[in-house]
């Protein structure tokens, strides 16, 4: 069933309002012929909204404490009980670990209740050739050879592509590989060692998941890095809101 606001996924014939483009898969089209004056769509919705900002402060929290659990301060000198400082730090990894993951299911159970791009999160329509006319469009104009973007009411390709290979997927790993050592924790017979024990052993021992859990935060920041850059550029220089968006969830044309 879609939501009253979903796109048709592919080929409408409807031409885009005057002055705006749409992207070469015409996936906006059954929006932007619906008004030639059309100023803003409401793209992301409340939970979405909530998700992301509280998933982008609980990723803060596990990147400084994951840091400085792999780099730990010097050793403070008296009694453990009386300062406890890398206690504090792996329980706010561990409280921030469980925002994540709960997080996430519930970003999961909204593809599916939310609108269309509640669900451009989990998947990438790689086998369509104009996804990829779209991906190369937005390379250039990210490169500054191409002087004026496409407009996208949901993700921009590229973005979509990000979002998907360097963000969903690390972060399963992360709350895998994460969990993973947690269990070590809770001991052999607990619940999470019967969840998440076996990815141990998959990946050698458990230094090894220490160390690609320990990658797996450079390659989140790598995205978080561009994501912001790319966000913030698209503000001012592209041709629809976009930091705005997750902030009131309506994506606004500027011609
Ligand atoms: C983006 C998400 C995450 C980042 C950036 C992150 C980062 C890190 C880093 C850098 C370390 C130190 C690894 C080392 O050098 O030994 C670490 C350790 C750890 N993380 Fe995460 N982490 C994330 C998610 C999670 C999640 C979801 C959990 C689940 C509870 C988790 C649980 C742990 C545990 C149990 C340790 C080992 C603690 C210890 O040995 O004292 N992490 N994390
Ligand atoms: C740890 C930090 C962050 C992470 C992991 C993150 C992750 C994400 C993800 C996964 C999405 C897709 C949302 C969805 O479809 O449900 C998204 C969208 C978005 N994020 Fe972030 N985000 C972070 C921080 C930020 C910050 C600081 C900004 C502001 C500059 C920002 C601006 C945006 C915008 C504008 C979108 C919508 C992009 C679009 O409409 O195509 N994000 N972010």
């Amino acid at each position: 069933m879609n939501p009253p606001n979903a796109l048709a996924s592919s080929g409408t014939t409807a031409s885009p309002p005057a002055g705006k483009s749409v992207d070469a898969a015409n996936v906006d089209n059954v929006i932007t012929a619906g008004a030639a004056t059309i100023k803003s769509v409401y793209v992301y919705e409340v939970p979405i909204r909530i998700w992301h900002w509280t998933n982008a402060l609980a990723i803060v929290v596990l990147a400084i404490t994951g840091y400085l659990i792999g780099s730990p301060p010097p050793s403070v000198t008296g009694e453990a009980s009386d300062h406890f400082i890398m206690g504090y730090i792996r329980f706010a990894h561990f409280v921030a670990g469980y925002v994540m993951a709960i997080g996430l299911i519930g970003r999961t159970y909204w593809a599916f209740a939310g609108n269309y791009y509640a669900r451009e999160l989990y998947w990438v329509p790689l086998f369509q050739l104009a996804y990829w006319k779209d991906v190369l469009s937005m390379m250039k104009w990210y490169a500054f050879i191409s002087p004026r973007p496409a407009i996208f009411i949901g993700h921009n390709p590229l973005a979509r592509f990000s979002m998907f290979f360097t963000f969903l997927v690390p972060s399963c790993f992360m709350m895998l590989t994460g969990f993973a050592m947690y269990a070590e924790g809770e001991q052999p017979g607990s619940f999470y060692e019967a969840m998440f024990g076996w990815v141990i052993p998959l990946l050698g021992q458990s230094q090894d998941v220490h160390t690609w859990h320990h990658f797996g935060m450079y390659g989140i920041l790598c995205f978080v890095i561009l994501h912001i850059y790319a966000g913030v550029r698209e503000e001012i220089m592209g041709r629809t809101s976009m930091l705005s968006t997750m902030i009131s969830g309506h994506r606004t044309f500027k011609d």
